[in-house]
């Protein structure tokens, strides 16, 4: 097979594409969003979309909540300080950074 030399228009085409595909890494997604969105999905089944309570239900809301507050209430659970029905053991469940980011992600609903 001969191989035949590049020429000035196909050279210059490759180095375009090239050149594009430097600023890959820059469109690559952040994928911490949709992975804070995905814990507390596992939250809504009770809490509500987002957090918003669901009517004529029991179980409080917890949008629109101070981080802080939601932080230390599931460490309470988690450690059995705070008596509970269920949250205690599902608090069992996460990490202190998964708090954390659930926390944040609660007080930045809207109730
Ligand atoms: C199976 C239903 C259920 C699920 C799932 C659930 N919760 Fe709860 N949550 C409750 C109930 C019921 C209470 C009231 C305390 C109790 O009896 O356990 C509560 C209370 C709370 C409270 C205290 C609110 C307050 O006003 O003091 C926080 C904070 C909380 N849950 C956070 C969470 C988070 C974060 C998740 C997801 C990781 C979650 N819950 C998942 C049922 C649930």
């Amino acid at each position: 097979m001969k191989l035949t030399p590049l020429t000035p228009t196909v050279f210059a085409a490759v180095s375009f594409v090239l050149t594009l595909c430097a600023a890959c890494p820059a469109l690559a997604v952040d994928p911490q969003p949709l992975y804070t969105q995905s814990l507390a999905a596992t939250c809504a089944n009770c809490h509500g979309t987002q957090g918003k309570g669901v009517a004529d239900a029991s179980v409080p809301r917890l949008a629109g909540l101070k981080a802080e507050y939601v932080e230390a209430q599931m460490k309470a659970f988690k450690s059995g300080e705070r008596p509970a029905t269920i949250m205690h053991q599902l608090a069992k469940g996460y990490s202190e950074e998964q708090i954390r980011l659930l926390a944040q992600y609660f007080a930045s609903q809207t109730p």
